[in-house]
């Protein structure tokens, strides 16, 4: 497969991908707003059991609600935050039935203006959150992430590629849906010189990160139910091209290998 790019002045408008003779369920492209709810089915079901998602629906205000007003609670939160990501950031997905979902903020951009907090839907959880659920949303989970990922990135806060959610199927798992949906925008943020950043919310899931570059910054909690909820901050730092000493040897043919452009 060749090169997938996206933009990220345009990130609605371009998506470049080169990968021949797939069929196009098999090629990453983006999610438009009207898609809003495939999407977020494709999130919900992957978060189903994620301690990070529960924590905002799973408090003890909430036990007397059954278990199918906790899901569309569930599946509300993701409406909401796909539809942001369709007007403000990048939602790609990738399979014949969204069966892998990604939502980026590319540089420069975010989801916390008003227009886009009203459009999305977003105002609604003031209301459909308990009042736990309310406190550990707004008033803890979400000033953790901004804070945490201006520490962590300091004045490239604003200037690298934010890997916000990304979710396959559990009947689609291993199948290569991630890395193909993470490398469409890591080549991208490599061929400009930045970052990619992500947290984290399951124990399994920073050695598959590692496999795509990201290393382990720092680790996170959240510290409101029972017991706390850890969450791992990785980076990506932007990776270059470099001609390999060996390709020296190898009769004049060029080796290209991604190194790390902070350690090279
Ligand atoms: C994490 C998740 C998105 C991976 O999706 P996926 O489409 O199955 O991943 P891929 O098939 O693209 O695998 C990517 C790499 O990770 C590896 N990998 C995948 N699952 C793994 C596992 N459980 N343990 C170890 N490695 C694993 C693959 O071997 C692959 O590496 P390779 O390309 O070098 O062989 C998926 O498991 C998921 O949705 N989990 C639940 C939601 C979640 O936790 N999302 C991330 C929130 S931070």
């Amino acid at each position: 497969m060749a090169t997938t790019v996206v933009s990220a002045t345009k990130p609605h408008a371009t998506i470049l991908s080169t990968s021949q003779g797939l069929p196009t369920t098999e090629q990453v492209r983006i999610v438009t707003v009207k898609e809003y709810k495939e999407a977020a089915q494709c999130l919900a079901e992957a978060f189903a059991e994620d301690d990070v998602a529960r924590y905002f629906i799973d408090t003890e205000h909430t036990e007397q609600c059954t278990p199918e007003e906790k899901w569309k609670l569930h599946v509300n939160i993701l409406e909401y935050v796909v539809y942001a990501h369709c007007l403000k950031g990048l939602v790609t997905t990738i399979g014949p039935n969204y069966d892998c979902v990604a939502l980026w903020m590319p540089p420069g951009k975010n989801i916390d203006d008003l227009l886009t907090i009203f459009r999305s839907g977003m105002w609604r959880l003031r209301y459909q959150l308990c009042s736990e659920g309310k406190k550990r949303f707004f008033d803890e989970f979400l000033p953790l992430l901004h804070d945490t990922k201006l520490e962590v990135m300091g004045d490239r806060d604003d200037d690298s590629y934010y890997l916000v959610y990304i979710g396959t199927k559990s009947t689609a798992r291993g199948k290569g849906y991630a890395r193909k949906l993470i490398d469409n925008v890591t080549k991208q943020a490599d061929a400009e010189g930045r970052a990619c950043y992500l947290e984290s919310s399951n124990a399994i899931n920073p050695a598959i990160y590692r496999k795509l570059g990201f290393e382990e910054r720092k680790k996170i909690f959240l510290s409101r139910a029972e017991a706390p909820i850890e969450m791992d901050i990785m980076v990506r730092e932007p990776m270059r091209p470099t001609i390999s000493s060996s390709s020296l040897l190898q009769g004049g043919t060029t080796i290209l290998q991604a190194t790390s452009a902070s350690a090279a």
